[in-house]
């Protein structure tokens, strides 16, 4: 635990009085989103308000991914555009957190080439920002803390984007070493919140009126692996199920390797999980399976699958897909496309394989060109086009209960929103619809939404 109340109590005297604005933007996935939540907290406890503009801040935090060379690009690029803000106002002080800062050489390179960064900020150090924070006021030129620390910031109220939608964590880290993957490397091994912490946050934001809890891990259904007391993931989502009010859990990611009859049997059981699932099955090649390290083969992730639309045919899949992992041949490519044809999802999220150093498949050969691998990924897309379109029109005629989060960016006069299965639903409606639940009849699909007339 590292105790950070003396450097609050610095800040405020220091900063006692006079308002400073922070502008924090996380990239990356809801994990990292919620650490910048977190972040905000602790900045809010230090007397900051926030800014979406970056001109008028007096501290920005980039909070990053490293999950592809892309999104390190990006924030590399954006770093960069902000050394004009620093010589036009050399009081502003930058700090970069997140999942980037975790690999020593970024974190190097960073202290090393952009002296516009005052501080690094490691993925489980989040406590120690008002350390590096007061260092950084006193003019120290860079601290970093990128240790790893077992201490989840229990104490530390997020300052939550939504009023109705909350992400909760239930996990850090990650112990599965796929072999493409660098987020065992930033986020460390596997730690579970207790069971008792994650019930009373829930029952908390639920009594605040949130609508909807996304449960937040790397693999959500090796839960409580490290924790005495037996319980696991469909324990912890039947105790969340019992929670009084009127909202809806979901989850993610729930990796295939774990993913257990019992996990489905709760999600149809419990009326308030969601009714989808999101089961990223990366490739549907067994050798690509294989090289990637996921530990289970086309038949056997296809065998819960199968489970599921036994149980109800027109359940609510959704999985990731890696295109040109290293070395994948035709035959490969192909492999997948036969099984997303299979498992006909709603939809997939699909990324171009992209080396990180470190990892070992950073290591294996690669003859597949760019293009060959731009060439699939068109192919994919086009696929699962076709298969959007025909699943979406099961819902034509039905109802489906909507959870209203924003106005239609398409439709004039519509608002949008997402239903148990996760499909994005517009219909005819005002902002004052915005964070309620509606019931909806569907009267039109398409393959990235179903229209619908309010009931
Ligand atoms: N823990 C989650 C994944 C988190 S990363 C899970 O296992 O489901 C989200 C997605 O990014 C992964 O599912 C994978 O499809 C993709 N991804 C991860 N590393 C990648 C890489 N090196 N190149 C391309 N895509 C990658
Ligand atoms: Fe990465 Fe695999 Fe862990 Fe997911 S399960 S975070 S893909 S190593
Ligand atoms: Fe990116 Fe880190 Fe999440 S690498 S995907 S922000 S865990």
């Amino acid at each position: 635990m590292n105790d950070n109340r003396f450097y609050i109590n610095e800040l405020n005297k220091l900063f006692s009085g006079r308002s400073k604005k922070a502008y924090v933007r996380s990239f990356g996935c809801q994990l990292n989103v919620s650490d910048g939540e977190k972040i905000k907290g602790l900045l809010k406890q230090i007397g900051y308000s926030f800014t979406e503009n970056e001109n008028e801040a007096d501290l920005i935090i980039l909070n990053t991914c490293a999950v592809r060379e892309s999104a390190e690009d990006r924030v590399f690029g954006i770093i960069g555009s902000m050394k004009k803000l620093k010589e036009l106002n050399p009081s502003l002080i930058i700090g970069v957190s997140g999942c980037m800062t975790a690999q020593e050489h970024i974190a190097e390179k960073i202290k090393k080439s952009y002296p516009q960064v005052s501080f690094v900020l490691g993925t489980s150090a989040i406590n120690s920002l008002p350390k590096l924070l007061l260092e950084s006021v006193h003019g120290t030129r860079f601290s970093a803390d990128i240790a790893e620390y077992d201490d989840f910031s229990e104490t530390v109220e997020q300052v939550r984007e939504s009023k109705f939608k909350a992400s909760v964590p239930i996990m850090f880290g990650c112990n599965n070493f796929c072999t493409y993957c660098i987020v065992p490397y930033v986020r460390g091994r596997e730690r579970s919140r207790s069971a008792e912490d994650i019930i009373s946050e829930v029952t908390r934001l639920v009594q605040t009126g949130y609508k909807e809890i996304m449960l937040l891990g790397q693999n959500v259904n090796s839960y409580g692996n490290d924790l005495s007391g037996g319980i696991s993931f469909p324990k912890l989502l039947r105790e969340l199920d019992k929670i009084d009010g009127d909202f809806i859990i979901r989850f993610m990611s729930s990796h295939p390797k774990d993913a257990s009859i019992e996990l489905i049997d709760t999600i149809f059981d419990c009326s308030k999980v969601a009714k989808s699932l999101h089961l990223p099955v990366q490739s549907g090649s067994d050798s690509v399976l294989e090289r990637m390290s996921r530990r289970y083969t086309a038949e056997k992730y296809l065998q819960i699958v199968d489970y599921i639309r036994n149980r109800d045919s027109d359940f609510s899949l959704t999985t990731d897909i890696i295109v040109g992992f290293p070395d994948e041949s035709d035959e490969e490519f192909e492999a997948t496309l036969d099984l997303i044809r299979y498992a006909k999802y709603d939809n997939i999220y699909s990324f171009i394989y992209s080396k990180r150093s470190g990892t070992k498949a950073a290591e294996m050969p690669d003859k597949i060109s760019d293009e060959i691998k731009s060439e699939r990924m068109r192919k994919l897309l086009e696929v699962q086009r076709e298969i959007s379109t025909e699943r979406y029109q099961r819902f034509v005629g039905k109802k489906m209960r909507v959870l209203v989060d924003g106005i239609s960016k398409k439709r004039k006069g519509f608002v949008s929103g997402k239903s148990s299965e996760y499909i994005i639903v517009e219909f005819e409606g005002d902002s004052s619809l915005i964070g309620q639940f509606a019931d909806v009849e569907i009267i039109e699909s398409m393959n990235w939404a179903v229209i619908g007339k309010k009931i």
